[in-house]
């Protein structure tokens, strides 16, 4: 049992059940127990792999977006680079790499780190060293200015609530003690106000709704549409709400329950990328995507950037780029599961990646 779980209990006991977004805050950001205050999460040694840790294409291409859309911006002498969730710092090393090809943009960045993990700033701190980063626990501290921000599976760490329909009502799905046992399990509060708007659906149907994520998409589009520039999401979900659990749990790569041992897993949820649209829009930001992320690659030319690495390579560094390219971009992989959005200032351009898709031919 985890030092985590006892204290849950505790705090259920005291208080009543807590609902999902609090169980899942807890899990992920206790500042003693949390699943981030933990050694190290990312990569082939930790419980999950992330796109800019599956090739060095990812952040690469993104470097180049960023340095593209810096362009039809009327290229301005500073600009905030921020990530939300930078992880170990990979994406923007390959990105910060990719773009001293356009060495104007490369000076023109003020780097911004938004993370709340002390041991992944930690890891930021030595492989962005160069870069000379700001750390931000909130993207609102940012100086103001023109920005361009990254967000590469931030989204789906940030936490969701689940409401339950019960019979003909609707409920808040909350974690709670079973009578006997006192483990976490999961059960159905009080009902919520029809208003709520969460339509008809069978008994034991589930919605998500997520409050922290449309949050932050109001904050970028708010501060896009005020001062400029353009933000990148990147992650794992659904283009329209639908019902379903979602929540999910991850340790040494394998599923894992929920409740079993909160703090020593990842914990994380599709996005539901409309209700971000729908947040950025009502802050007056222009909206294109969601596009899967296979297309949005290679729009930007990954089959290009794959060829060159494939060049006098090893025959494992061949297959080792073959292998990225596939799970990138391919259906069985990344490529549909995941997909690209991008807010942008009302005056800019389409951004790359985002454009109309070609008719099919006759
Ligand atoms: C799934 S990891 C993705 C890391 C990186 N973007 C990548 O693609 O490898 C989520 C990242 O978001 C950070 N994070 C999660 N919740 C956060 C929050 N509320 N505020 C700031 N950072 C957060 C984590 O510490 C981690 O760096």
């Amino acid at each position: 049992m985890s030092a985590l779980a006892d204290e849950i209990r505790e705090r259920i006991r005291r208080d009543g059940p807590i609902n999902v977004a609090t169980y899942m805050e807890l899990c992920l950001h206790h500042p003693r127990h949390g699943y981030y205050c933990r050694g190290r999460p990312i990569g082939a040694d930790g419980d999950f792999v992330t796109a800019p840790e599956i090739s060095q294409m990812f952040g690469e291409l993104i470097g180049l977006w960023c340095a593209a859309v810096w362009q039809s911006m009327g290229q301005p002498q500073r600009v905030q680079l921020v990530e939300l969730g930078p992880g170990r710092g990979t994406l923007l090393a390959d990105a910060l790499r990719a773009v001293r090809i356009v060495p104007d943009f490369r000076a023109a960045i003020d780097l911004h780190l938004v993370e709340s993990s002390e041991s992944l700033r930690a890891e930021q701190a030595t492989l962005l060293a160069n870069a000379h980063p700001t750390w931000h626990e909130q993207f609102e501290t940012v100086p103001p200015g023109p920005v361009l921000v990254i967000a590469n599976e931030f989204f789906d760490a940030l936490p969701i609530r689940q409401f339950e329909r019960v019979g003909s009502a609707w409920q808040e799905r909350v974690v709670a003690l079973a009578p006997t046992s006192q483990t976490l399990r999961f059960a159905a509060a009080d009902s919520v106000p029809a208003e709520a708007g969460f339509g008809c659906a069978p008994s034991g149907a589930i919605v998500e709704r997520a409050p922290a994520r449309e949050a932050v998409a109001s904050a970028l589009a708010g501060r896009i549409a005020a001062e400029g520039g353009a933000a990148l999401i990147t992650d794992y979900g659904h283009t329209q709400p639908g019902f379903g659990d979602t929540l999910q749990a991850l340790k040494r790569h394998r599923r894992h329950d929920a409740l079993d041992e909160p703090g020593t897993a990842d914990l994380t949820a599709h996005v539901d990328f409309s209700a971000l649209v729908s947040a950025a829009r009502r802050e007056g930001a222009r909206v294109f995507g969601p596009v899967p992320q296979g297309r949005f690659l290679k729009t930007l030319g990954i089959d290009a950037r794959a060829a060159r690495l494939r060049q006098d390579a090893s025959a494992d560094r061949f297959a080792e780029v073959d292998a990225a390219l596939r799970r990138l971009t391919g259906a069985h992989g990344m490529g549909e599961l995941f997909k690209a959005l991008a807010l942008a200032h009302p005056a800019l351009d389409t951004p790359p990646g985002f454009e109309a898709k070609e008719p099919a031919a006759a």
